[in-house]
């Protein structure tokens, strides 16, 4: 019998709808073509909801979740609602109730996407960050005292548990033998590196650094290991990102050398990430946001939602129907859209999802 993956799907705000229900289309594609079946079942959380209701994801909500196989997001964010509230709210409720330790965010330029970086192309750009999702100065852990005086002191610490760097550590170097550049037959030997701040951040990256070298001496002889700062880190992403195959780091470097990762891969319209329990159940998402100005206009570029279905179906084990998901979005770049910019692709959101389901299905 085919198998049937029970999948939350969380359009949000903003364009969020109109990505996932391309990102569903291709899905449904390739679950007819590989023989599996996807049950959808659709939730209203993001803004308007949180405008109608005042509420965000609520304790039953979580709970629901969490019978489920995988959990696909669109976009959270809506101009009329506080910083804060609703990223808080959901995303990162999301992600803390249901120990979605990771944040895999793939670079990888595709054929025919633009790049900023000069002379530069596919074979340059291409490595994965492995970035840590449960702990740093996420936690929450902080406070005001003699809020609104004159002397008023904010105080937001970054948190790691050995336990949690361990795990995570695990996962990525995990990752690089199965998937760091030698094993894809790019490269003499695959590598983990650590991107910290050893020489500032004294207790927690010393923490991630011992653990790091620690489980690398111990488990994994075959992966070579490097260490950026990381300041150098963003340098060398733009001047030699062919220096990199797969980084590991915490919450907060990891949340911005990833946006400067999206930009050199092509921007928003293409990075995707997956928030990943490798033991529960994981959410994937486009990582650009919900961008208000274009949203029903049918001009954004759904290839990041779509990118974002195929890693769930990787991170499900359907690797077959993954790696030709990741080639008709390589074929769409590479023949068909002019440019991944919002109304500049030559296709409507809509014509893009139907060229990538029409290849899915060759
Ligand atoms: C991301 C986002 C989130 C983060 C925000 C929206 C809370 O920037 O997924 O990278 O900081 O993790
Ligand atoms: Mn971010």
């Amino acid at each position: 019998m085919a198998k049937t993956y029970k999948i939350a799907v969380i359009p949000g705000d903003g364009t969020g709808p109109e990505v996932t229900a391309e990102a569903v289309k291709v899905l449904k594609t390739a679950a007819d073509k590989f023989k599996f079946k996807v049950d959808l079942t659709h939730f209203d959380f993001g803004g308007e909801r949180y405008e109608r209701t005042g509420e965000t994801l609520p304790d039953s909500a979580v709970e629901e979740l969490r019978k489920f196989d995988a959990i696909l997001l669109g976009a959270i964010g809506h101009p009329e609602v506080a910083p804060g509230i609703l990223e808080k709210g959901i995303l990162l409720k999301a992600r803390f109730e249901l120990d979605q330790y990771i944040n895999l965010r793939p670079v990888k330029l595709y054929p025919g996407v633009e790049t900023p970086i000069k002379n530069k192309g596919p074979e340059d750009i291409d490595f994965v960050v492995v970035r840590e999702n449960t702990g740093d100065a996420y936690t929450g852990t902080g406070g005001f005292t003699m809020k609104g005086t004159p002397h008023e002191v904010a105080v937001q610490t970054a948190v790691y548990t050995r336990h949690q760097v361990d795990r995570c550590l695990k996962y990525a170097f995990e990752y690089a033998r199965k998937h760091g550049k030698k094993a894809r037959g790019r490269g003499e030997k695959n590598t983990l590196a650590l991107c910290g701040k050893t020489n500032v951040l004294t207790y927690i990256y010393d923490l991630w650094e011992r653990a790091f070298h620690a489980m690398g001496k111990a488990q994994y002889p075959d992966i070579a290991r490097e260490y950026y700062h990381v300041d150098a880190t963003t340098m060398w992403f733009v001047k030699n990102p062919e220096w990199f195959d797969v980084i590991v780091t915490g919450n907060m470097f990891g949340d911005i050398i990833t946006d400067l990762g999206a930009m050199i891969q092509g921007g928003m319209g293409i990075a995707a990430g997956g928030n990943i329990n490798p033991e529960g159940v994981s959410m994937f998402e486009p990582i650009g946001g919900s961008a208000p100005k274009y949203t029903g206009k049918g001009v954004i570029n759904p290839l990041a939602a779509i990118c974002a279905a195929q890693m769930m179906l990787e991170t499900l084990g359907e690797e077959k129907a993954a790696a030709a998901m990741e080639q008709a979005v390589m074929w769409a770049t590479a023949n068909k859209l002019k440019s991944l910019a919002a109304g500049k692709m030559g296709y409507s959101t809509s014509e893009v999802g139907d060229l990538v389901a029409a290849k899915v299905a060759e």
